[in-house]
C-alpha cells in the first residue's frame, strides 16, 4: 500500500468550506480574510477498500421501529426540540458566555435513566458538582469528566456506555492529531466531525455547547451549524432575567420554535405565560404604545411596541430601533410621510420592542406604524386593542399568516379589539366570540378607527 501524504487545504472560518489554494476572499461565501492553512491526513474511503454501504428501501425504513424521543423533563425545552431528544442526533447549543448554556444542559440531564456523560473541559468536576447542587440536580446515572481531548472523550463514552453526551464547550476540546490550538477552526471542525460520527455510528445523542463571541463572529458555532441536526440558541439581554431558547435549525422538528425561561437563583425556570411576562410593566396611559401578537414558531406571544417621536435638535434626525428591522422602520416612516401626510423629516424616531424580544415578522408593521403615529400625534390608542398586519408601500394592509392563533392569544389575555387585515378577516370561517375584529384594508382606515 502506498503511503498517502498529508495534504494542505485552506479552511474558511466563516462557512467552513475548504479550498486547495489560498484566496484573500473565500470563493464559497465571499468573506474576506477568513481562509487559514490546515493540514489533513488523507483517509481511505470505504469504497476504496471495496466495502460499499448497503442501500435500504424506503418501505423497509418506514417499517422499522419508530424512534422514541426522550423527554427532557422541561417542557419548554421539549417544545423547542420538537418533543424531546432523539437518540443519534447532534444538537448545538449556542449563546453568549454567561447566558446559561451550562445551566440549561445540566438541568435537563436528570430526566435520563440511561448513563449520561457531561464533559466539562471549562470547569472541574467539583465546580460542576457545586453548580449541580445549587440547581438541585440529582442523578444516579450522571458521570462528570473534565477531559479535553476528543480521543479521551470518545473513550469515556465507551467506558460508561453513555447514551447522551454533553460537551461543554466545543471551544475547549481538541484532537491530538492536529497541531492547532483548541478553539481554532480546524480543531472545532475535527472535533465536531468526530462527535457527529459518534452519534451516527453508536446512536448516542450529543449536545455540543458553543460560545458565541460578542462581536457576533461565530466562527466555530456558525460552521458547526452545517454539521449538526439541531441548532438551539439561548438569547437574552443583560438587562433582563428572561432567556429565550430558539431553534434556528431542526432536522426533526419545526424551526423558530421558542421556549421562554427566567434565570433565577436555582437555575432556569420555565415561563408558562410569556405574554404576561412581556406585558407585565406596561402602562396604557402613555402615547406611542401598541400591542402586537407576534408568532414565535408555532406560539403567539404578545409584545409591546413603543415609539417615541420628538423634534430633532441636530441636522440629521435620528432613527433608533431595538428588536425590529431598521430598514423596515425606514419604509414605514416613508409610508407615514407619503400616504398619511405625517411629516417625519425633522423628527427623531425611537422604536423599542419591550423585553428584548426580536421580531422578524412583517405582521408587526401595523403596530409599529401605529405606535409611531400615536407618539407623533401625541394621542393615546384605545385600551385593549391589538394590531396585526403587514403594511405595503402603498399604505395598504396585507394579510398575515395564522391570524386565528394570534387573535386567540390576545383574547386569552383580555384584549377586546383586534385590528386586522380585511382580506384575512373575510377569509375567517368563524368569528371568535368575546373579541371584536375589525378588518382594515389600508393604514388610514386603521387610523380612522384608532384616533
Ligand atoms: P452559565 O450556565 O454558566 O452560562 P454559560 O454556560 O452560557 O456561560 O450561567 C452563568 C450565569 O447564570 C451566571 O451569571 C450566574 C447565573 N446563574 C443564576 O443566576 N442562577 C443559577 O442557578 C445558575 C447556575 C447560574
Ligand atoms: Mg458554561
Amino acid at each position: 500500500m502506498s503511503k498517502l501524504k498529508s495534504k494542505t487545504v485552506y479552511l474558511c472560518s466563516a462557512c467552513g468550506n475548504d479550498h486547495p489554494k489560498w484566496h484573500g476572499q473565500c470563493p464559497s461565501c465571499n468573506e474576506w480574510g477568513t481562509l487559514s492553512e490546515f493540514k489533513v491526513s488523507p483517509k481511505r474511503t470505504k469504497s476504496g477498500n471495496g466495502q460499499i454501504r448497503d442501500s435500504r428501501k424506503l418501505e423497509d425504513v418506514l417499517r422499522g421501529e419508530e424512534v422514541q424521543r426522550i423527554p427532557t423533563g422541561i417542557s419548554e425545552m421539549d417544545r423547542v426540540l420538537g418533543g424531546g431528544l432523539l437518540p443519534g442526533s447532534v444538537i448545538l447549543l449556542g449563546g453568549n458566555p454567561g447566558i446559561g448554556k451550562s445551566t440549561l444542559a445540566l438541568q435537563i440531564l436528570p430526566a435520563f435513566q440511561k448513563p449520561v456523560l457531561y464533559v466539562s473541559a471549562e470547569e472541574s468536576e467539583d465546580q460542576v458538582g457545586i453548580r449541580a447542587r445549587r440547581l438541585g440536580v440529582k442523578s444516579e446515572s450522571l458521570h462528570l469528566s473534565s477531559e479535553n481531548r476528543i480521543e479521551g472523550i470518545l473513550d469515556q463514552v465507551s467506558l460508561v456506555q453513555s447514551e447522551l453526551v454533553v460537551v461543554d464547550s466545543i471551544q475547549t476540546v481538541f484532537s491530538d492529531e492536529l497541531d492547532s490550538l483548541p478553539g481554532s477552526v480546524s480543531q472545532i471542525r475535527e472535533c465536531g466531525q468526530q462527535l457527529l460520527q459518534l452519534a451516527k455510528q453508536r446512536n448516542v445523542a450529543v449536545i455540543i455547547i458553543g460560545h458565541v463571541t460578542k462581536e457576533g463572529v461565530i466562527a466555530g458555532p456558525k460552521m458547526l451549524e452545517h454539521m449538526v441536526d439541531t441548532v438551539l440558541y439561548i438569547e437574552g439581554d443583560d438587562r433582563y432575567d428572561h432567556r429565550i431558547l430558539r431553534s434556528v435549525k431542526n432536522r426533526f422538528g419545526t424551526t423558530n420554535e421558542v421556549g421562554i425561561f427566567q434565570m433565577e437563583s436555582n437555575g432556569l425556570v420555565e415561563v408558562d405565560n410569556p405574554s404576561e411576562l412581556f406585558l407585565a410593566e406596561r402602562r396604557d396611559d402613555i402615547t406611542g404604545s401598541a400591542i402586537f401578537p407576534s408568532l414565535e414558531g408555532s406560539r403567539p406571544i404578545l409584545v409591546e411596541v413603543q415609539a417615541l417621536v420628538s423634534n430633532a435638535n441636530f441636522g440629521t434626525p435620528q432613527r433608533n430601533v431595538n428588536g425590529f428591522d431598521f430598514k423596515r422602520l425606514a419604509m414605514l416612516l416613508a409610508v407615514l410621510e407619503k400616504r398619511i401626510g405625517t411629516h417625519m423629516g425633522t423628527k427623531d424616531v425611537f422604536v423599542n420592542l419591550v423585553g428584548g424580544l426580536k421580531v422578524d415578522d412583517p405582521a408587526a408593521d401595523l403596530a409599529v406604524i401605529t405606535a409611531v403615529a400615536s407618539s407623533a400625534r401625541d394621542k393615546l390608542l384605545p385600551k385593549s386593542v391589538v394590531l396585526i398586519g403587514e403594511v405595503g408601500l402603498g399604505g395598504e394592509v396585507r394579510s398575515v399568516n395564522r391570524l386565528e392563533a394570534r387573535i386567540n392569544e390576545a383574547k386569552s389575555l383580555g384584549f377586546k379589539t383586534v385590528i386586522a387585515p380585511a382580506a384575512n378577516v373575510k377569509r375567517m370561517k368563524e368569528q371568535p366570540k368575546g373579541i371584536k375584529i375589525t378588518g382594515v384594508s389600508n393604514v388610514p382606515e386603521a387610523f380612522h378607527h384608532l384616533f
